[in-house]
């Protein structure tokens, strides 16, 4: 076969095999096959020593202009594939800045953390500090310092989850004032959210975890009217405007006088309804002046110092604040539910 059909079975594999390769990686093997040091034409070029010397100048030109010509066919592919290369990427990259834009899904604010920020909130813009102390408590501090002695019926172990003898979940946030009033000195005003524990059953009501928000106030000649002033005015801040607090005599071994505080319905704004069964108040915390015995046990001066506490029960707040019929919602962690509060 001369060099002349040789070179054009040549064209016609680079022909075919152009047609046939669809991407990079094949180019370049196809380049290195009849180009590369060990390629078609090299095998050519090698072989024209077996010519005459008249033949060769004309056969090298012939191979030459071939290897031009297949360089040019190689880049003419090579600049074909990269276009749909890039085609391609341009159409899956397609980006419609006319579309909405995709809003990621985004968690939600539990509705009992709504409100106990909105009573931090509310609290902090009176000067009171947030303070926050252990789940796990010293029967010491969740009892005996809030004047609770060992035969009180508020230490039922039915009530109480017991971890050892002395230490307990603790039953409420009222320890807070303990520890608080054993750190620091006078004046004192302090909020302590947090969770409580009571070994209740779950029913609409009632949940073995719950959540409270502590408050206290230590400083010379504070009395009942502050503690009214400041319910007062928490009240209207969580509720509205003219929402208000009303006070009853109550029992708590920790303050004395005591007192058991009704807000005024906010579902009827005091005409009596459903929610509040015709009364107008809805109960919401307990509260009273420190007693003076709780004040001596953690090391103040009740001769110099008096205060108040209270204790808001942060569930029923949210409940009557979105009108949540059952405290099990809050548990239960259905999303369709909770992602409701913002
Ligand atoms: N610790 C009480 C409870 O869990 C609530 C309470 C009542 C707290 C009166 C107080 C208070 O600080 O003065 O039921």
């Amino acid at each position: 076969m001369g060099m002349k059909e040789k070179l054009a079975e040549l064209h016609e594999v680079m022909n075919r095999e152009l047609s046939e390769t669809d991407g990079m990686q094949a180019l370049d093997a196809l380049r290195v096959k009849m180009l590369g040091k060990k390629g078609e034409l090299t095998a050519l070029l090698r072989g024209m020593g077996q010519l005459s010397p008249e033949e060769r100048p004309a056969a090298g030109q012939m191979i030459n202009e071939a290897r031009e010509k297949f360089t040019a066919m190689l880049e003419e592919k090579q600049a074909a594939l990269k276009a749909k290369e890039r085609a391609l990427a341009l159409a899956r990259e397609k980006l419609d800045v006319t579309q909405p834009a995709e809003i990621p899904a985004m968690g939600s604010m539990h509705p009992v953390n709504l409100v106990m920020q909105e009573m931090v909130d509310c609290f902090a813009g009176m000067g009171f500090e947030v303070v926050e102390g252990p789940e796990v408590e010293l029967d010491h501090y969740n009892f005996e310092l809030m004047n609770i002695p060992k035969n009180h019926p508020a230490r039922d172990a039915q009530d109480t989850f017991y971890v050892d003898d002395n230490i307990v979940l603790r039953t409420h946030t009222s320890p807070m004032q303990a520890r608080t009033m054993l750190t620091r000195k006078p004046p004192i005003r302090v909020v302590c959210p947090g969770r409580v524990y009571r070994a209740d059953e779950v029913d609409a009501t009632h949940s073995p975890v719950f959540h409270q928000m502590e408050g206290l106030v230590i400083d010379k000649d504070v009395n009942m009217a502050d503690l009214r002033g400041t319910l007062n005015a928490f009240a209207e801040r969580i509720y509205g405007k003219g929402i208000t607090t009303r006070f009853r005599p109550s029992f708590f071994p920790f303050t004395e006088p005591s007192t058991e505080v009704d807000l005024t319905c906010a579902a009827c704004h005091g005409k009596g309804c459903r929610v509040c069964k015709g009364t107008g108040w809805i109960e919401v915390l307990g509260g009273g002046m420190v007693n003076p015995k709780v004040l001596e046990m953690c090391g103040i001066d009740s001769s110099v110092y008096s205060g108040f506490a209270f204790g808001i029960g942060l569930e029923r707040i949210a409940m009557q604040r979105y009108a949540i019929p059952d405290m099990r919602l809050l548990y239960e962690g259905d999303v369709r539910f909770l992602g409701q509060y913002r």
